[in-house]
């Protein structure tokens, strides 16, 4: 497959210009639904999309105000996309792995993942949940929540975007989209397992952290290449 500022799988002109791109991903800013009809159609959707998080949710106390959780304005952006939107989504894909798939109505489905967040507090999330279109047993993952840096308020772990990738989706998975990227967690998890990923955020601070991430990423790799 041919990588590069034209890449993308419908052999169509992609008119959006590329935020930032490399050998493995090309992450668009804007609002996913502009860039959907220019894209062809993916192995995988696997996407964190935003669920609208009910008013009245705990933003903790003491120590735990200061989480990028509270910090980060959620708010703005934290808007559900509706049916739809969902359903133009996952007709870009064969595979589907939603995150946060309680929150939307989608058929009922085999292989729901569980991620065991391993937190101690009863007053926020002990697991999340993602829905999948996938026939095979359901998936428990286990990480702590606290073992990783969050920079985007809703970060998932690049450790539980590989695992979808690598042991929920079908092994022949190549292309992967995420239309709700955040931080880029699923561009890095694509890049370290060398899979193409187009990843679409419509917020420009949370680009450029992308950005950065992927761009660190990239520096990485190729060091373990040299030495
Ligand atoms: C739940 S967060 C994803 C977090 C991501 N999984 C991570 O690890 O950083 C959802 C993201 O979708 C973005 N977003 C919301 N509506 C969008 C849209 N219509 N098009 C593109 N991005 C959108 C928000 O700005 C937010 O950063």
């Amino acid at each position: 497959m041919q990588i590069g500022y034209e890449w993308n799988l419908s052999g169509k002109e992609i008119q959006m210009k590329p935020y930032y791109q490399n050998e493995s991903v090309t992450l668009y800013h804007g609002d996913c639904l502009e860039v959907l009809p220019e894209l062809g159609v993916f192995d995988l959707l696997l996407t964190d999309p935003p669920y609208g998080l009910p008013k009245d949710s705990s933003n903790g106390r003491g120590k735990l105000k200061n989480r990028s959780f509270n910090a980060g304005n959620i708010q703005i952006w934290d808007i559900a996309p509706d049916g739809i939107t969902l359903s133009l989504l996952m007709k870009s894909a064969v595979q589907h792995i939603i995150w946060g798939g309680n929150y939307f109505e989608l058929p009922p489905c085999r292989c729901f993942v569980v991620w065991d967040k391993c937190q101690p507090w009863d007053n926020f999330s002990k697991c999340e949940y993602a829905w999948t279109s996938i026939v095979k047993p359901a998936k428990l993952f286990k990480l702590d929540t606290r073992s990783y840096k969050k920079i985007h308020p809703t970060q998932k772990p690049i450790q539980l975007m590989e695992y979808c990738i690598e042991k929920v989706a079908d092994k022949e998975t190549v292309t992967v989209f995420d239309p709700f990227a955040g931080s880029g967690t699923t561009g890095v998890a694509c890049m370290n397992l060398k899979r193409k990923c187009i990843l679409v955020e419509m917020e420009e601070r949370y680009c450029e952290i992308a950005a950065n991430r992927l761009q660190s990423t990239e520096k990485e790799l190729s060091e373990k290449l040299f030495y």
